[in-house]
């Protein structure tokens, strides 16, 4: 099986690996990045009995002295409650500046546990393990980690790149179909962004062959968006690409709609407005709706615009009266687009007319 390495040049730099059986080798990976030391494991109650076994054993072999901190699955997990958890377990177990935390999971161990590197003795160093395929191609990779508060989604957190990030494919074969089409939406995204190959391979269906290689290349286009625009202010927003109508449908479902579905919906939404706008090729809807459907993904929600406008609205991503949006030119061109906050809702009319 193919292994990809991706670098990062973010923070102090760092090596995305990707392969097969990897959990069985990250002992080894992290001691190219941190000398022998006490390593803190945190990671949820699904992922706990499927791969912490092996991901002890492999940090015990390589000389490390490994704990480990187990949170119940879910995104309600991810909150201040358990982040104090973590941290108060990371001080029982002695943990020092020199010791690190390892995400063991999806995104939201991942967001929780580099948070919690962030803030513990005012930083330590941490690695990412995502093992959902939404954790791989999107939030182990950027240094954006978060806990959710009463009022909103990601709404505490630092920016904190880690050490190192280990995929190993094989987790993926453990997931549920509906959390593996999640992380497709966010894969699909990077298609449309800016690599028509990318797309090309979801929309022929021949994901799962090439599953490596496509998290590589995911990876490379987040890479390089993250490396020009550490801190989110200019191109890495294009990765918002169906994320203001996204993240809108999540919050009038009251977060029971997933997120990589909410974005495929997202996508489609703007690349519609854009067609009728003039601004988007022919055809790129209809390209981008048959490719959703393939992997399992909605394209279309009920919600009434003005509810999707009204929602969109609370999200954080909005300065003053302007709003940035990203809309598809083509499948593997978009672009960046500030409008008056009103306009907005002509977007959204545009985008949900069938
Ligand atoms: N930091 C970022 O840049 C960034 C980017 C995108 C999303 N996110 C965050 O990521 C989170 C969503 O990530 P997610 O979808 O991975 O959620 P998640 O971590 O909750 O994982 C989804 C479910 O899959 C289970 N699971 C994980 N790996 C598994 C495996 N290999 N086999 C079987 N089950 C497995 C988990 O226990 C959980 O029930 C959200 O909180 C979102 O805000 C962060
Ligand atoms: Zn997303």
């Amino acid at each position: 099986m193919d292994e990809f390495s991706v670098n990062i040049n973010a923070g102090n730099g760092y090596a995305v690996h990707i392969g097969s059986n990897l959990t069985a080798e990250c002992g080894k990976i992290i001691s190219q990045v941190v000398g022998k030391c006490r390593a803190a494991v945190v990671t949820d109650s699904n992922v706990e009995k499927l791969y912490l076994q092996p991901v002890m054993k492999s940090l015990e072999d390589a000389g490390f002295d490994p704990i480990s901190f187990v949170f119940p699955a879910g995104e309600s997990s991810k909150n201040l409650h358990v982040l104090s958890e973590i941290l108060e377990s990371f001080a029982d177990n002695g943990l020092t500046r020199s010791d690190i935390a390892i995400a063991l999971g999806g995104g939201v161990t991942g967001d929780i546990t580099g948070f919690a590197a962030g803030v513990y003795m005012r930083g330590i160093k941490y690695v990412q393990i995502p093992t959902t395929l939404l954790a791989a191609v999107d939030s182990s990779v950027g240094g954006k980690t978060a806990v959710d508060l009463s009022s909103g989604k990601n709404l505490a957190g630092v920016f904190l790149q880690p050490s190192s990030v280990i995929c190993d494919i094989n987790t993926f074969s453990t997931l549920a179909p509906d959390i593996f089409a999640d992380g497709a939406a966010e894969a699909i995204k990077y298609g449309v962004l800016t690599s028509e190959r990318i797309f090309d391979v979801f929309e022929r269906g021949e994901v799962r062959e090439s599953i490596a290689q496509l998290v590589s290349e995911c990876v490379a286009i987040k890479g390089r968006l993250v490396e020009e625009d550490e801190h989110d202010n200019s191109v890495r927003r294009l990765l918002n690409l169906g994320h203001t109508i996204g993240h809108a449908i999540e919050n009038l479902s009251g977060y029971t709609f997933p997120h990589g579905h909410a974005v495929a919906v997202g996508m489609v939404m703007m690349s519609q407005a854009g067609e009728r706008m003039g601004f988007t090729e022919n055809g790129t809807t209809d390209r981008i709706e048959k490719c959703l459907i393939r992997n399992g993904l909605p394209t279309y929600t009920d919600y009434d615009p003005e509810d999707l406008y009204n929602a969109a609205l609370s999200d954080k991503k909005r300065s003053g009266d302007n709003i940035t949006i990203v809309v598809p030119k083509r499948i593997g061109q978009c672009e960046l687009m500030t409008i008056k906050v009103p306009e907005l809702f002509d977007i959204i009319s545009l985008g949900a007319q069938r």
